[in-house]
């Protein structure tokens, strides 16, 4: 079975009401002629303030999906700033961006508290976009491979066969993202394979082969078709070029 393409434009800390209006009309023209059975699964994730807004646009559009970027793994209380997976699938959000290296590194996101979020999402029917990645400095001491498979083997802990099935990898490499340097596209493919690996082994071959990872870090349009061109690469989780229409529906035409 082929595995759908994933093409996912993560806005970060952008775009206030008018902008998010423009982003996601322009997205919706640009998608409006492409047939819908080529497409890949197309999904953006808003700030929280735009989501209302993106999910008004969207909503009778089936070809596009609703990503939050963060969420807290309990159902309700007392966590001032927090929003729960309830609040999100009000808003008919599909997929939630968690483990990405800046909530790591930023705010001291533990391997634990991913593997929280990435349960409570499954449990309340959401699937997790669960990111990985190394620093440049751990790619040249050349443990890349070995702090990939403990992210991994730390996120999916006790999430069953049938969840991590459903669930989605993002490869991003922490040197790569923001900079402009893309990973090299047979490089990333070696590594998503290997992450692949990691999955056959906690999992099975078959939740391996069927489990979709994207890659993450300075996807453009012009780098797009070489990176879908490999066979381990799913699609992409892109920042700075999914915040202009014309560069994303570039890049999910590339995903075609
Ligand atoms: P970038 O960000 O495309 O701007 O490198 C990717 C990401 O952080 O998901």
């Amino acid at each position: 079975m082929a595995r759908r393409p994933i093409i996912a434009g993560n806005w970060k800390m952008n775009n206030n009401k008018a902008a998010a209006r423009e982003l996601v009309d322009g997205i919706l023209k640009g998608i409006l002629p492409l047939d819908a059975a080529k497409m890949p699964e197309v999904v953006i994730a808003p700030t929280y303030t735009a989501l209302w807004q993106a999910y008004d646009l969207i909503k009778n559009e089936p070809k596009v999906a609703l990503a939050a970027q963060n969420v807290n793994p309990n159902p309700s209380g007392a966590y001032t700033g927090e929003v729960s997976l309830e609040m999100l699938a009000d808003f008919n959000v599909k997929f939630v961006i968690i483990g990405h290296s800046e909530r790591r590194q930023m705010f001291n996101e533990s391997d634990e508290f991913i593997n929280q979020k990435a349960l409570a999402i499954l449990n309340a029917g959401l699937t997790p976009i669960i990111c990985c990645g190394e620093t440049l400095e751990q790619r040249e001491q050349g443990v890349t491979d070995a702090h990939l498979a403990s992210q991994i083997t730390k996120a999916f802990n006790n999430i069953s066969e049938a969840d991590a099935v459903k669930s989605v990898i993002a490869y991003e490499p922490i040197w790569a993202i923001g900079t402009g340097k893309s990973c090299d596209a047979v490089e990333a493919n070696r590594t998503i394979g290997e992450i692949r690996k990691v999955i056959a082994k906690l999992y099975n071959q078959d939740v391996a082969d069927k489990i979709r990872i994207l890659y993450g870090g300075s996807v453009k349009p012009s780098t797009i078709v070489e990176q879908m061109a490999q066979p381990e690469i799913d699609g992409g989780l892109i920042g700075g070029a999914s915040l202009k229409a014309d560069s994303f529906v570039e890049l999910i035409k590339g995903a075609m």
